[in-house]
Parts: C-alpha cells; sequence; structure tokens
C-alpha cells in the first residue's frame, strides 16, 4: 500500500468518526491552499478557529472586506472585524487576500442613493484608495471586482451584469476600480473574480469569453490586471467542461494573467442524499475541476469558501429539498475532514 492510499483509507475512517482527524498532512503543499474564515465566529468557536491554524496556508475573510460591511453609513468605517482577521492571519505565519472592493451584493444603500455619476466615482476611488492603503503589504492582494459577468449573457443579450456600478458609471467603473487599487498598494496582486467560468454550455463559453475580453480591455488601456478569480462553486447537477477549462486557462496565461481558486465548494443540492453518497459525489467533482486546471499548470492557489460544513453560505442559499444536510466543504459538521480534503492535499503536493 503507498502511502497516498494509506492516508486516504486513515481519511476514509475518520471521516466515518472511527479515527481522530489526520493530525498533519504527508508532503509539503506546493501550491498554498487558504479558506475564508467567518470573523464574526472566530472568538465564538475556538475548534473553527484552530481548523484554519492547522490546515490553511492563507486565511482571509469572508464577509469583513465587504464594502456594506467597512463602511455601513457614509459617516461609519468599521475595520475591526477584518483588522482581527489579518492580524490572526499573519500571527500565525499566514497570508491573507481581499474580497472584495466592487460586488453587486455588497453595495450599501447610501452609496445607491447617489445618483450623480461624479459623486459616484468619488466615492469608489475613496473607498478603495483607503482600504487598500489601510491594508497595503499586509495582503496578498484583492478581488477588485466581483461578479461583473452578466448572470446569463445570452438570454439577457448583455456582457455585464445590471448593477448600480453600470447604471451609474458604465463599464468604466471597472478600470476605475482596478486604476484605483493599483494606486492603493502598487504590489498586490489585482483579480477580477466570478462564478460559473467552469461548467459546460454556450452559457459558460459566453461568460469566460466576456472574462477574456474583459481582461484584454484593462490591458489594451494599460490599466494593472494580475489575476482571474475562479470562484469554484461547483454544482453538483453541472458537468465541468475539462476542455474550455484548460483552454480558458492557456488564454488567460498566454495574456499574462494568473488563476486563482478564490471560493471552492460544492453545491449538493441536487444530487442523491446521504453522506457516503454526497461525498463521493463532492470528491468526484473536485477532482474534475481540479484535473482541469492543472492539466496546464497548477493555479496560484486554492482557497476554499469556508473549511467545515458546520458554517456555510450553501446551507443558507441553497439548502437541499429533501432537508438532508448540505456537505459542501473539506471538513464535515464535527471538523473530521472528508475525502476531498484528502484529495486537495495530495493534487496540491504533487504538481
Ligand atoms: C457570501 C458569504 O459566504 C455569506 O456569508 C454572506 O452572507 C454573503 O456572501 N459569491 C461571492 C461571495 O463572491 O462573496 C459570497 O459569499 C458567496 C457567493
Amino acid at each position: 500500500m503507498t502511502s497516498l492510499t494509506r492516508r486516504s483509507v486513515i481519511a476514509g475512517a475518520a471521516a466515518a468518526g472511527l479515527l481522530p482527524a489526520l493530525p498533519s498532512r504527508a508532503a509539503p503543499r506546493k501550491v498554498p491552499f487558504g479558506a475564508a474564515i467567518q470573523s464574526d465566529l472566530m472568538n465564538g468557536d475556538p475548534a473553527y478557529r484552530q481548523l484554519f491554524v492547522e490546515h490553511c496556508d492563507l486565511v482571509m475573510p469572508m464577509n469583513a472586506l465587504k464594502f456594506d460591511l467597512l463602511r455601513p453609513t457614509r459617516e461609519i468605517w468599521d475595520f475591526d472585524p477584518a483588522d482581527k482577521v489579518v492580524a490572526f492571519a499573519l500571527e500565525h505565519g499566514k497570508t491573507s487576500r481581499g474580497t472584495c472592493h466592487v460586488w453587486w451584493g455588497a453595495t450599501p444603500q447610501w452609496v445607491k442613493a447617489i445618483e450623480s455619476p461624479s459623486e459616484a466615482e468619488r466615492v469608489l476611488v475613496e473607498h478603495i484608495e483607503r482600504v487598500g492603503d489601510r491594508y497595503k503589504g499586509k495582503l496578498l492582494g484583492w478581488d477588485v471586482v466581483n461578479e461583473v459577468v452578466a448572470n446569463d449573457p445570452i438570454y439577457e443579450n448583455r456582457s455585464l451584469r445590471d448593477t448600480y456600478w453600470l447604471r451609474t458609471l458604465g463599464p468604466r467603473h471597472i478600470p476605475i476600480a482596478f486604476k484605483a487599487a493599483a494606486s492603493a498598494d502598487p504590489s498586490a496582486q489585482l483579480a477580477l473574480n466570478d462564478y460559473d467560468l467552469e461548467f459546460k454550455g454556450p452559457h459558460y463559453d459566453e461568460r469566460r469569453t466576456i472574462v477574456l475580453s474583459i481582461v484584454r480591455q484593462l490591458q489594451d488601456a494599460n490599466v494593472k490586471i494580475d489575476a482571474v478569480g475562479l470562484q469554484g462553486h461547483l454544482y453538483a447537477d453541472k458537468e465541468i467542461d475539462v476542455d474550455a477549462l484548460d483552454r480558458f486557462h492557456r488564454d488567460l496565461d498566454a495574456l499574462g494573467v494568473k488563476l486563482l481558486v478564490t471560493e471552492l465548494d460544492v453545491i449538493d443540492w441536487k444530487s442523491p442524499a446521504g453522506p457516503h453518497s454526497q461525498d463521493r459525489t463532492a470528491a468526484a467533482l473536485v477532482t474534475r475541476f481540479l484535473d482541469a486546471l492543472f492539466s496546464f499548470k497548477p493555479p496560484e492557489l486554492v482557497i476554499s469558501w469556508g473549511l467545515t460544513d458546520r458554517y456555510s453560505w450553501v446551507n443558507d442559499v441553497m439548502p437541499r429539498p429533501d432537508g438532508a444536510p448540505s456537505r459542501p466543504l473539506p471538513f464535515d459538521r464535527k471538523l473530521r475532514p472528508k475525502p476531498w480534503f484528502e484529495l486537495i492535499e495530495n493534487r496540491l503536493a504533487t504538481v
């Protein structure tokens, strides 16, 4: 039995509750693995916090750096929760990164009430410069824009998502945001981050094409963009297009842009119920996804959107209709590693 196989057996037994969790990794990772942490849960749940200390190279705030939480009103700036997460990461010798300056889901009401384009631009630039400057040198980089591609570009007959920023500033809000981020922290790795970039079908082909065209337009205008983040919310009911993903990775590379996996998890609401079959589905999906990415070259880093099934947006936003608990993340609700953690460990160690 090779040590990898033995580890699989041990992990399987641990996942089934027969053995304690794996104490440490077999081989060092060549690609860093990280996870997003919920700052509000860090203090109340020490075991949750410890899981990140033990298993992550990078720990980033899941929500605390989003616009509406940092600046809920024009007068109030609340850096405390994000400061805590970034300090926690750095104190434990880990890196961190920021998400996100521009996101339709985190635009505060007071901003949406601004009608004047010049005022909106001022507020956006001021926000990015102030926040970027505060965390300068502490974060590897930023998702500068998050989810700017239209959800279904073919059906909607548009490239960009209809958001406050698009309606008020037009497509130029994207270069405005990237320029402000670069001026605040010139060495930060600046990314465009988006979802639904890995599946099969014309809708997803179109989304990949739009991302590439945004990158080219920024570059043509001499605006720095360093990376594209694939969120990697993998749906059990959608097919991953291995060839298209490989092509997309090569196309980005040809443009000199890095590929990051930024929000990996599994949405298993439409898959056969039961821990074993949900975990099998998840492991197969994650394997296919990573194999497709790694076939050209490894991504820069792999980040999962949380670590434990105990806390995940999937439980809240896409619960299983049959009421069975969802199993989106690499550790289960009791903080035991699941097969897809083992698989990540092996994949990131063997590039
Ligand atoms: C989600 C968080 O996980 C939740 O805790 C929060 O309430 C809403 O945002 N795509 C993204 C992430 O880019 O920022 C979202 O995170 C999940 C989907």
